[in-house]
């Protein structure tokens, strides 16, 4: 059985539709399915107790073993009030509005953002954010989250357990997914409240939890790459590069290394 309680989310969190799967490949997917066919009723939730084939950005992939929460959000942002010159900022909000539900989990743990879209814990990913937007419905994006919550990493091959973590392996004991989920969807709502409203404690908020700050890395765009030291990140949401011809303001990208 299921530990997700629609109703509970129903009432306690600004979702009004819920689509639960014990089983699917992808909670994105599932959300843009959903939409293309012409579900109106948002914000709306896809979720699933076991994600399949995750995705993650470019040709990545996501593994989600028992007990991670993984979940996608659609929103129309014209209802909202979201501005399409905000929505860069969405990625790396959802993965400060994660660090800050962690902050509360874990509060002796440290908890990083990694621009653009990933979440670290104690030096390991613990998250992952993947935004999107459907081409046949334009206003709507999908927000998938997966994190690691009682998945641990304790028996995963050691090349993956030296770079990722779980909320179990850090904190060693079990969280309500359930529970971790609807504090998830409030902080959600919270944060896009703040980019609604240009509050200016967001790029604060992002600036103070930025990994990648004080470090010499490279960073892919396109076929361009880029070398120098992180500044940190901008009002807008870009990544802050001194290299050896200037500055460069990074608003997409791969990161490639950290030296
Ligand atoms: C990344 O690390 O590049 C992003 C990973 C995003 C994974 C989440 S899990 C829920 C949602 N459904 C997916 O297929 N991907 C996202």
């Amino acid at each position: 059985m299921t530990a997700f309680d629609i109703d509970r989310i129903l009432a306690e969190t600004f979702v009004r539709q819920v689509e639960y799967r014990p089983e699917t490949k992808s909670t994105n997917d599932l959300a843009i399915e959903l939409a293309s066919h012409g579900a109106n009723d948002f914000p709306a939730l896809t979720i699933t107790d076991r994600q399949t084939g995750g995705r993650g950005r470019g040709a990545n992939q996501w593994w989600a073993a028992e007990g991670a929460l993984t979940f996608s959000l659609t929103i129309d942002s014209k209802v909202l009030g979201l501005e399409t010159r905000d929505w860069p900022k969405m990625s790396l909000t959802m993965g400060l509005s994660v660090c800050e539900v962690l902050e509360r989990l874990v509060p002796d743990r440290r908890v990083h953002l990694k621009w653009p879209n990933d979440v670290f814990l104690e030096g390991r990913k613990v998250c992952g954010v993947l935004v999107e937007t459907i081409a046949q419905r334009p206003g709507l994006i999908v927000i998938g989250i997966g994190i690691n919550v009682n998945n641990s990493f304790a028996d995963a091959p050691p090349e993956l357990r030296s770079i990722a973590t779980s909320l179990v392996d850090v904190a060693l004991r079990s969280f309500g997914v359930a529970d971790v989920l609807v504090l998830q969807l409030q902080q959600i709502e919270a944060r896009i409240g703040t980019v609604i409203a240009g509050s200016e404690d967001l790029a604060e908020a992002w600036r103070a939890r930025c990994m990648l700050e004080g470090r010499t890395l490279s960073i892919e765009l396109g076929t361009r790459r880029l070398t120098g030291v992180c500044h940190g990140i901008d009002d807008e949401g870009a990544l802050i590069i001194q290299t050896e011809g200037g500055i460069e303001r990074c608003f997409a990208g791969v990161i490639s290394q950290i030296l």
